[in-house]
């Protein structure tokens, strides 16, 4: 803690020591993890789906060591067998897109699309959601909260324009203008809290977007990959987003990828000037060859229903446990695996992460709602562990009421 205080990130290992829970990651399996002192805890968080699978799952790990024995990162410049053969898996679980581009990171492959976006339409606005969240990079950042960008100065960017979520009015009144690229929104916004989009918005945004001209973006970098039941967040919406972007996961979280899937009209900028983005660490061999049997086996019949069955538990347990702790405990928002569990508190998740955290969970508040608690099983989870992580969050809610308890002590 004192080296990487000294030499790292001092923000934010003293922010984790005051949050109460100072974690070092040692050993990790499955879906656990064991801090240096070898405290084990369940991985709710999976830093966003990152370890859908777990950590380090066996038949990953072997993917990419036999994957060393032939490739490396490749070079971006040129065709290649795993690229060729990655993108032609993507582009087929969504079969109205044509091309998939790829990049190292989640942010990367949002700022092909919102770049995508204004090749196709010739125009630079672009729309998001207050308290959307799409990355750190220069597009991605400014569609965002100021609460990241502020700081670099790169606050009320030129161009950019947020609507609030869940008002389709909103939406129409900015597209009115006929100027906008495109619309950019998280199929359910995670850094948010996950608030459910209500019946029809989205939809109803896809059909402004084009009534107005403008590209409809959806981020399933938190929602795709099945955790909403289906492979994309978009498909249960009934939706055909001009253009998708997906990361976190789709590199097994062992080795990182991203990807932008776009329509065939977006795309037609790969046919004018192939080399109009380009990344060094974009699209990576191995990260082909990791990602490709991540999509592989997310399609597996027992995956899926696995999914769904980790789905309906949760669904029926947090139910249970909402009655039994009725008085910080208020609410579930859900769809698949995707959750976010409210508390009665403006900080009530904060307190929460940490009293979960002293009994062997480890989930964590969303960063611009913290009433709300990040709530992500994995989609291989099993009925054990299911049982296990119900019977320490049910432990977890005396000391989660004392310290919500002295929180508000100490605020009056
Ligand atoms: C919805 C969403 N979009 C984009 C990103 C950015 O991804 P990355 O951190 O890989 O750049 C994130 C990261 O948390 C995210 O949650």
């Amino acid at each position: 803690m004192q080296k990487a205080a000294e030499y790292w990130n001092p923000g934010k290992v003293s922010f984790w020591t005051e949050a109460g829970t100072p974690m070092v990651i040692d050993r990790r399996e499955g879906y656990f993890l064991h801090d240096m002192s070898g405290k084990r805890l369940i991985d709710l968080h999976l830093n966003g789906g990152t370890y859908n699978f777990g950590h380090r799952h066996p038949e990953l790990v072997d993917v990419l060591k036999s994957g060393l024995d032939y490739f490396d990162m490749g070079n971006h410049w040129f065709p290649s067998v795993a690229r060729a053969a990655f993108a032609e898996q993507l582009v087929k679980t969504a079969p109205h897109t044509k091309y998939a581009i790829f990049g190292a990171g989640g942010a990367e492959a949002v700022e092909i699309a919102l770049k995508t976006a204004r090749y196709a339409t010739r125009r630079k606005k672009i729309v998001s959601i207050i308290k959307g969240y799409h990355g750190h990079s220069g597009l991605s950042v400014a569609t965002g909260d100021e609460r990241f960008s502020k700081i670099f100065l790169a606050d009320n960017p030129e161009d950019f324009i947020q609507v609030p979520f869940n008002d389709p009015n909103a939406l129409e009144d900015v597209l009115k203008g006929c100027d906008v690229a495109a619309f950019i929104i998280e199929t359910i916004p995670a850094t948010y809290g996950f608030p459910m989009p209500d019946d029809g918005y989205l939809k109803a945004c896809q059909e402004l977007c084009h009534k107005y001209g403008a590209k409809f973006i959806s981020d399933e970098v938190q929602t795709g990959l099945m955790r909403t039941g289906v492979m994309w967040g978009w498909q249960g919406y009934g939706l055909k987003p001009d253009i998708f972007v997906c990361g976190k996961g789709l590199g097994g979280g062992i080795y990182p990828i991203s990807a932008c899937l776009v329509t065939e009209e977006c795309g037609q900028w790969l046919v004018e000037d192939g080399a109009a983005h380009i990344s060094t660490a974009g699209g990576s061999e191995l990260g082909c060859v990791v990602g490709h049997h991540v999509m592989e086996m997310l399609q597996r019949p027992e995956v899926i229903s696995n999914v769904h069955f980790v789905s309906e538990y949760f669904s029926k347990s947090m139910a249970e446990m909402m009655v039994r702790h009725s008085d910080i405990f208020v609410g579930v928002r859900q769809r698949g695996v995707v959750m976010g569990l409210e508390f009665d508190h403006p900080e009530g998740a904060v307190a929460v992460s940490r009293a979960l955290y002293e009994n062997g969970i480890w989930a964590i508040f969303s960063s611009l709602d913290k009433r709300v608690l990040q709530f992500k099983p994995g989609v291989v989870l099993d009925v054990d562990t299911c049982q296990e992580i119900m019977d320490r969050f049910d432990a977890a809610m005396p000391r989660a009421r004392q310290l919500l308890k002295n929180g508000r002590r100490r605020a009056a």
